[in-house]
């Protein structure tokens, strides 16, 4: 395997009660790119960042993050420092203040009494302002997660990635609840920040636009299979067209 790789997925195939959402799927991934996985509903974009974050073992094929095989990723402490998740809707604690959450970033690294000290007397503050003033939310800090909008709640977990410095981002459709606006500003500000920590990022979109816009290459599912695996700039406007068009039912 080329070191380069930070991951690599070999003849990868999954399936749910005999039907096929995974057929095959062969790719890899240097360290530094910004990947869009795009794609109609039911493509398999969920399963196949779910596999990359070893939440779902693959029925056959290979998977290597960072030259770790599947089994070796299972070990937590391991996991946080390779891969971090951000989602749709933004898996935040909604009754605790801003901090506790961007906090929540280090709980892998802390033994349990640190863990829950830091509930009474946050610990590493600095860290934490440190990551929020990063995302623009310097003065939000103490405010209940509740309080904030979708778009200011999203960049709370962007803070907590910043504190967890996984290698890997994994996103599922990270601004699906966002409107046009603020579902950009989270883009700007993820991909910035992915790209100042040299991290490795993969995303689901359903905005081609923003893919187009903000990242360095896009694959394209489709049926479970890749479609199309080109640099963001190569991407035509007949490819998408083709990606996206409905099929005849027979
Ligand atoms: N937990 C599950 N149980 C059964 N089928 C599933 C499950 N998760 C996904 N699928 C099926 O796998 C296929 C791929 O789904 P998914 O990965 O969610 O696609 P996407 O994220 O591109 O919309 C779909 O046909 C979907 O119905
Ligand atoms: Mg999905």
């Amino acid at each position: 395997m080329a070191s380069s790789n930070i991951i690599e997925a070999k003849n990868l195939k999954i399936q749910f009660q005999g039907k096929i959402a995974l057929s095959s799927l062969s790719f890899s991934i240097k360290k530094g790119e910004k990947v869009a996985l795009i794609g109609p509903s039911g493509a398999g974009k969920t399963t196949l960042l779910n596999t990359l974050a070893t939440i779902i073992k693959p029925d056959e094929g290979e998977l290597w993050i960072d030259q770790l095989s599947f089994k070796e990723m299972q070990n937590r402490k391991m996991l946080a420092k390779k891969l971090g998740m951000i989602r749709q809707q933004f898996d935040l604690v909604d009754q605790l203040p801003v901090i506790h959450n961007v906090l929540a970033g280090k709980l892998s690294d802390w033994s349990l009494f640190k863990s829950l000290l830091s509930l009474i007397y946050p610990q590493e503050k600095i860290l934490a302002m440190n990551a929020l003033e990063r995302v623009g939310l310097g003065d939000k800090w103490s405010e209940k997660t509740s309080n904030l909008s979708g778009g200011e709640q999203q960049r709370v977990a962007l803070a907590r990635l910043l504190v967890q410095k996984p290698e890997i981002i994994l996103a599922d459709e990270p601004v699906a609840s966002l409107d046009p606006a603020r579902a950009e500003d989270v883009l700007a500000i993820l991909t910035k920040l992915v790209h100042e920590e040299k991290q490795t990022l993969i995303t689901s979109l359903h905005s081609v636009e923003y893919a187009k816009k903000y990242f360095t290459r896009i694959i394209a599912l489709r049926d479970g299979m890749i479609y199309f695996d080109l640099p963001a700039h190569e991407v035509s406007a007949k490819d998408l067209a083709s990606l996206y068009v409905l099929k005849e039912k027979v």
